[in-house]
C-alpha cells in the first residue's frame, strides 16, 4: 500500500493544504508514518502561505496550516508519490496532462475515500466561502485514507 501521499488542488492555498493538515494529524494520531505533502496546479500563490480564512478554519478545529507555502505540481510528483489525490474532476484531468510517459501512479479524487458523503468533489472554499463543509469533507475522506492505509 502506499505510503506517501500528495494531496492536489488548483490554488494551493484552500483545498489541499486543509487535506493535507488534517491528513498529517490523523496519521499522527494512527501512528501511521506516511509522507504528505500538497500543492496546487496554478501558480498564483507560489511560496505564500494557505488562505486566512482557511488557516483559520483548520485552526478552529485543532489543526495548524501556518506553516505550509504553496508550490506547483510537477512531474517529478509522479515519481515521488505513491498516490495522486485531487480535489475535483479538473484537478484530476490536470493532473492527468502532466503525467510522465509510462508513469503509472494512481490519481484519484480525494472523496473516493469518503463514499458516504454522497460527495464527489470537495466544492472550493476560495469561491464558496464555505470553508466548514470542505473541512467536514476533508475529515471524512482523511478517515477513509487512514483506513486504505492500514490495509
Ligand atoms: P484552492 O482554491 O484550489 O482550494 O486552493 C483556490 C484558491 C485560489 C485560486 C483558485 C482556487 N485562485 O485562482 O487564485
Amino acid at each position: 500500500m502506499a505510503r506517501s501521499v500528495l494531496f492536489v488542488c488548483l490554488g494551493n492555498i484552500c483545498r489541499s493544504p486543509s487535506a493535507e493538515g488534517v491528513f498529517r494529524a490523523f496519521a499522527a494520531g494512527a501512528g501511521l508514518k506516511i509522507e504528505a505533502d500538497s500543492a496546487g496546479l496554478g501558480r498564483w500563490h507560489l511560496g505564500n502561505p494557505p488562505y486566512g480564512p482557511a488557516i483559520r478554519a483548520a485552526a478552529a478545529r485543532g489543526y495548524d496550516l501556518s506553516r505550509q507555502r504553496a508550490r506547483q505540481v510537477s512531474g517529478t510528483d509522479f515519481e515521488r508519490f505513491d498516490l495522486i489525490l485531487g480535489m475535483d474532476d479538473d484537478n484530476v484531468a490536470g493532473l492527468e496532462a502532466l503525467r510522465p510517459a509510462g508513469n503509472t501512479t494512481p490519481v484519484r479524487l480525494l472523496l473516493d475515500y469518503a463514499p458516504d458523503t454522497g460527495v464527489r468533489e470537495v466544492p472550493d472554499p476560495y469561491y464558496t466561502g464555505d470553508f466548514g463543509t470542505a473541512l467536514d469533507l476533508v475529515e471524512a475522506a482523511a478517515l477513509g485514507l487512514i483506513d486504505a492505509f492500514r490495509r
